[in-house]
């Protein structure tokens, strides 16, 4: 199956992801000053900077669609892509496009969910892999899995249980993905 995964930042996911032996055909990063692109370097991996600041979502879409058109993609992952996908492609890539958040969905939504959960003292909270719809961190649960914050421990030290969660489920819900794929096309 031939994936493509979206980031806009660090890339530790997808570097997880590559290193436990899933092979992303490429990355769309919006960003240009993404140290992601630097992971893809050195995996080798191709990398395209499709830039998204001051343009309209159809118009960066658009170019995103031929990229994915050109590797002939059918699985996104978005791994720390700080947009909303719009209807370009989710129309074409319906039920074909997942996201991770460090969050037990649906709590603690949106782009600091680590932190909002440390900081509203939940005993746990954990890692949520989903289907992507128009909605931010909505669409059907894949996986999720549980952290749970003991008393006393720092911030730091819940983040990187969060971290490490992610990418192992990460890794589990792609292969599930990708088995079950393989199983309808044999049948
Ligand atoms: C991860 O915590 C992911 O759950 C969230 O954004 C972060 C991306 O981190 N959606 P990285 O870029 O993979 O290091």
């Amino acid at each position: 199956m031939k994936i493509a995964a979206f980031a806009s930042g660090n890339g530790s996911n997808i570097n997880a992801l590559i290193e436990k032996g899933i092979k992303i055909d490429v990355i769309i990063c919006n960003n240009p000053q993404a140290f992601v692109i630097e992971r893809a370097s050195e995996h080798n991996v191709d990398c395209v900077v499709i830039t998204t600041k001051n343009r309209q979502i159809d118009d960066y879409e658009a170019e995103m669609y031929d990229v994915l058109k050109k590797y002939e993609i059918e699985l996104i992952v978005l791994a720390g892509y700080m947009k909303l996908v719009g209807p370009t492609l989710l129309n074409e890539y319906a039920g074909n496009i997942i996201n991770i958040h460090p969050s037990l969905l649906p709590a603690f939504k949106g782009a600091r969910a680590i932190e909002d959960a440390f900081k509203f003292g939940v005993k746990i909270s954990g890692v949520t892999i989903h289907y992507i719809d128009s909605e931010l961190d909505s669409g059907t649960i894949i996986m999720q899995e549980a952290v749970p914050i003991y008393e006393g421990e720092s911030f730091e030290q819940f983040k990187n249980k969060i971290h490490n969660v992610e990418y192992n489920l990460y890794y589990k819900a792609i292969n599930k993905i990708i088995e079950e794929r393989n199983e309808k096309s044999t049948n």
